[in-house]
């Protein structure tokens, strides 16, 4: 199907598009989507009768957040970005954040209070000298009662306003009145971000301590302008909040590598090798470690379960796609390796689909994948402080996780059973025997979220020394 690309559209259409998408709270792609699927319905078209895009439905309300969520305070300001702020939103709360949101007077003539405050769960915040709100809340209390403030779009005038201190509305007085971290990003015509005003502003700011994320490159909303200007999209904005809102835990300022999920070898373009593995331990593995302070990246091989929030993910399908993000991914303090890896791929992938042969079986012909974990155990430079690998075993499974851990060369084994009686493979609970090369220590059947935080309180203590 041919994509769509909205800056396309002729500016009557796209002013006309922006206002229907701020109204219902929708990004503008989705708003198209809702306009598509409309005119197919009316169209009648029973093929499209089962069309439902994702991500379509507005969020009338925003989701349940748990109580000790982080609080993002987020500052609309007046830029043709702005709509990608309601997007923005939403990305915040995925990553598990409390969303407030104040809107600069600019921000209003592109998007409304009422769908940023419909989207964030709770009234928007606009006017500095609104007594309903002094009285509900006040500026000061909005400056304080957050973990961060995220100004997006950081328009060239609000860049200028934070840099001189000026207070002449409600976001200029929060800005000056917050000790919390600041997270900018900018968006602007590109010859206004390379002012030099903008330039010093900026220059002050960073000074200042506020982090900046983003412009990026490309066609700016104005006809035939082009350039560095253009806002960061709002997952970079989200990962920058994670990565500034992470807590301090006992793995802060260690990077820690995990793989996960299965791999897929190509057979031909239809079919592929692959096993019974659900990234499930691997994932959890990467949010403990997130949660307990770590700088995480997840290479994960194709797995059906959602990004853990606030965490640089990579996705692969094959072995050496896995192995090549690792090497990328280094150099760590910690990797973890609970990636189910296919054992072999087909030597020669056919490009086109393979026929049956008058019912003949076909032969395919199998070479082996390279061993990840036994790669990084072995590597002379960069190889991690800690190399933990998994042994997944249906006999025997001390023994041979044992001996896994001799010839793979790593530190620790987590060996499991995978028989399909104890239902681990897929499932949500493990039972776990941690090896080292001198001892061995058998886990209760639990949760593969308790698995993951009991491993990485062992990391941690590891790290710090403790035991090893
Ligand atoms: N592993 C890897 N690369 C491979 C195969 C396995 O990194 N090509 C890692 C897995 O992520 C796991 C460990 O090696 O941490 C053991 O995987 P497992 O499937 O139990 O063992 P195999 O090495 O595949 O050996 P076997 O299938 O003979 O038991």
């Amino acid at each position: 199907m041919a994509s769509l690309t909205v800056r396309q559209l002729d500016d009557k259409l796209k002013a006309l598009l922006r206002l229907r998408a701020a109204r219902h709270g929708r990004s503008m792609e989705d708003e198209v989507r809702v306009i598509l699927k409309a005119a197919a319905e009316a169209a009648g078209r029973e093929v499209l009768e089962k069309f439902e895009p994702p991500a379509m439905a507005v969020r009338r309300r925003a989701p349940p957040v748990a109580a000790d969520a982080r609080r993002i305070l987020l500052i609309i300001g007046g830029g043709i970005a702005a709509y990608k702020s309601l997007d923005l939103i939403r990305r915040l709360q995925d990553s598990g954040a409390r969303v407030r949101c104040i809107l600069t007077a600019a921000a209003q003539h592109f998007v409304t209070p009422l769908a940023a405050g419909a989207l964030a769960g709770e009234r928007a915040f606009t006017d500095l000298f609104d007594a309903q709100s002094e009285f509900d809340v006040g500026h000061i209390r909005l400056a304080r009662d957050t973990d961060l403030v995220v100004v997006a779009p950081a328009t060239a005038d609000l860049l200028a306003k934070m840099a001189g201190g000026h207070v002449d509305d409600l976001a200029g007085a929060v800005l000056l009145a917050t000790d919390r971290p600041i997270l900018l990003a900018p968006a602007m015509n590109p010859r206004m971000w390379a002012a030099k005003a903008t330039q010093r502003n900026l220059a002050q700011l960073v000074a200042d301590g506020v982090r900046v994320v983003g412009p990026n490159s490309g066609e700016m909303a104005e006809r035939g302008e082009a350039g560095l200007g253009r806002m960061a999209e709002p997952r970079e904005i989200a990962a920058a909040a994670a990565a500034m809102l992470r807590v301090a835990g006992p793995l802060s300022g260690a990077r820690v590598l995990v793989t996960s999920g299965p791999t897929h070898e190509p057979i031909d373009p239809v079919r592929f090798i692959a096993n019974r593995s659900s990234g499930k331990q691997g994932h959890a593995i990467a949010a403990a470690a997130a949660a307990a302070g770590a700088d995480v990246v997840l290479i994960a091989g194709p797995a059906d379960l959602p990004e853990p929030p606030g965490i640089a993910v990579v996705k692969v399908e094959t072995a050496n796609e896995m192995l090549a993000a690792v090497e990328r991914a280094l150099p760590a303090d910690v990797a973890v390796f609970a990636a189910a890896v296919a054992d072999w791929r087909v030597e020669r992938v056919s490009r086109g689909k393979i026929k049956k042969q008058h019912g003949e079986p076909r032969a395919l012909a199998l070479v082996e994948n390279p061993d990840i974990l036994a790669t990084v155990a072995h590597l002379k430079n960069h190889r991690p402080r800690l190399v933990i690998g998994f042994a997944a075993e249906t006999d025997d499974v001390v023994a041979n996780a044992r001996a896994k851990l001799a010839k793979k060369g790593c530190d620790w084994i987590l060996a499991n059973d995978v028989s399909p009686e104890t239902g681990i493979m897929g499932g949500d609970s493990n039972t776990i025997h941690l090896i080292t090369a001198t001892s061995v220590e058998s886990w209760p059947r639990q949760s593969k979220d308790d698995v993951a935080r009991q491993l990485i309180e062992r990391v941690a203590a590891a790290l710090r020394g403790e035991k090893r």
